[in-house]
């Protein structure tokens, strides 16, 4: 049981256990580990805190018990105990922080999700990063999680691709030329309207199996797919599916029966759209010349999700700007009975990469800037920080960490002083901390087994008495950055982890420590820090090597 629990179940049982008792750590230091402001809530004030707080006896956990202010109670935990947790970092080690509350719930990741025939653009970066970190967070926690990469491979652009690639008759294909063709089509259509036709001509001719239609579009997914590979190669990206927008081609008709007999779709001209109380624009089913949109693929997708894994959640990751899109999609969702009334459905709404001058971050001439450049450049970087071995480490984890430290709404000014500063809050920084762990362990042929740690009798140094305080909530933080899909609040903890023990390893001498039982207990400090800044790191997606 986490000391949290421990700390909610001597509160609980000192008011009877009736209600749920919620607690904070206190910002300052000497308002103790936790605070409870349940007397307040019961409108009890000091007076009844006061008899809480007697209530409580110091035990194996608990030090001490004091009122303040208003009401508050504050506790503080037993040196001793957490002095034994960092031993329990050691033993678990990479299974340290891992908990069962998901134990029987499933949860579906939709992430990445870039369009075939379009460049990786950093766009696509947040959401396969996050929703990589999202699917780690949740597995720790015991859920069955689904990650599944719902690709644009399908939609009228594939016609107007199919047809500019015959007509132009093209040698070998590349997402460059694709996307070539695809511009120009456009600007052909404007001086030739019938152009369009020709495009729709094409996606029907997909739609309905033909075989020339489906082996060019097979050739277009197959140039995109080798070059996201190869980027989700060197991000370590994973997916379990990868169905793609495609595979629901034959499964749409049964959702536009069911959303017309059920009444949900309604006839407006000669389109078929689902109309959402408080929203204006109504969510297309069926176009006007019988077409089905990317709405309806996301609508058979959900059926389809809820009858293969009938999930407790799902989770998109995906920008903000498609937000009245997932409202509408949501409720139609759930009118449809497509997951179960109790299913959450999640929008976690990205906010977008900005570019110094705070406008969208483009290239020079105005074009989505492609991600596999940002990682090149990033591990050039890396390398002339002086990180010849681990280049592709250090700045991929750099890039990756730099995005999940911010809240995932916000937007983020792109700033490679920032991603690369071996000072501040970076991955590199991280990276850089483990490593120092690591490099005092080796010097100091460590091993658990060999030393003694009591607490009785150490005089803990400030430095270290704030780690000791600190490492205990790591499986408080992965628990809240999974509920609120917030990573960032993991990289938060991590930062402030790191910043501690260089503090710590600055002021405090380790390897010549001479207090009783004083070395062998800034090691196992160090050891223990080392492995939880290595499985946060891990969560978010960030190796971190033994040296750098
Ligand atoms: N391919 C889409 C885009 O780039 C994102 C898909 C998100 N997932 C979904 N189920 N709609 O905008």
């Amino acid at each position: 049981m986490w000391i949290r629990d421990a700390v909610k179940k001597a509160i609980s049982e000192a008011v009877g256990g009736q209600i749920e008792v919620e607690l904070e750590h206190p910002e300052a230091e000497e308002h103790g580990d936790y605070s409870s402001n349940i007397a307040l809530k019961l409108k009890g004030g000091r007076g009844l805190a006061q008899k809480i707080a007697d209530f409580i006896k110091p035990n194996g956990v608990i030090a001490k018990v004091e009122v303040a202010g208003t009401g508050f109670i504050n506790i503080w935990l037993q040196k001793e105990y957490l002095v034994k947790e960092l031993e329990r970092v050691i033993t678990q080690a990479q299974d340290y922080g891992k908990d069962v509350i998901g134990q029987g719930k499933t949860v579906i990741i939709d992430y990445s999700a870039p369009n075939i025939a379009r460049q990786f653009g950093v766009g696509h970066l947040r959401s396969t990063i996050i929703g990589q970190a999202l699917y780690n967070l949740y597995k720790f926690l015991g859920y069955k999680v689904i990650g599944d990469n719902h690709l644009g491979d399908w939609g009228t652009q594939f016609g107007k691709l199919i047809y500019m690639i015959i007509t132009e008759k093209q040698g070998e294909l590349t997402v460059e030329k694709l996307e070539e063709l695809y511009v120009k089509f456009h600007k052909m259509a404007e001086a030739d309207p019938g152009l369009e036709k020709e495009g729709r001509k094409w996606f029907k001719k997909l739609e309905d199996g033909d075989t020339e239609a489906r082996r060019i579009w097979q050739e277009c997914v197959d140039v995109s797919m080798a070059e996201f590979n190869r980027i989700y190669e060197i991000l370590k990206v994973k997916f379990d599916e990868a169905y793609g927008e495609s595979f629901y081609v034959d499964k749409m008709a049964a959702v536009i029966d069911e959303a017309k007999t059920m009444g949900i779709a309604i006839k407006s001209e000669e389109a078929w759209v689902i109309e959402i109380e408080g929203v204006d624009i109504p969510l297309m089913l069926v176009k006007s010349d019988g077409g089905t949109t990317y709405a309806t693929r996301d609508l058979a997708t959900l059926k389809f999700r809820g009858d293969k894994w009938n999930p407790e959640i799902v989770i998109y990751e995906v920008g903000a700007e498609q937000a009245l899109y997932f409202q509408q999609l949501f409720v139609a969702a759930q009118r449809l009975g497509y997951v179960r009334t109790q299913a959450r459905l999640v929008h976690t709404k990205h906010g977008l990469y900005l570019g110094m001058d705070g406008k969208r971050f483009r290239t020079r001439e105005g074009q989505t800037v492609k991600l596999e450049g940002i990682l090149i450049e990033a591990i050039d970087r890396a390398r002339k920080l002086g990180n010849t071995d681990q280049a592709q480490t250090v700045g991929v984890g750099a890039v990756k960490y730099f995005d999940l430290m911010h809240n995932i709404q916000s937007d983020i000014v792109f700033d490679w002083e920032k991603i690369m500063n071996l000072e501040g809050n970076s991955g590199p920084y991280l990276q850089y901390t483990f490593a120092r762990t690591q490099s005092v362990l080796a010097k100091s042929q460590f091993s658990i087994l060999n030393s003694q740690f009591g607490v009785n009798g150490l005089k803990l140094h400030p430095e270290e008495e704030k780690i000791i305080r600190w490492i205990y909530r790591f499986g408080e933080v992965v628990e809240e950055a999974a509920g609120r899909y917030a990573p960032n609040l993991l990289c938060n903890y991590l930062f402030e982890l790191a910043q501690g023990y260089n503090s710590f390893y600055n002021k405090c001498s380790i390897l010549g420590a001479q207090g009783p039982g004083e070395r062998d207990f800034r090691l196992l400090l160090t050891a223990a820090t080392g492995q939880v800044l290595k499985n946060g790191l891990s969560l978010l997606g960030i190796e971190a090597p033994d040296r750098m």
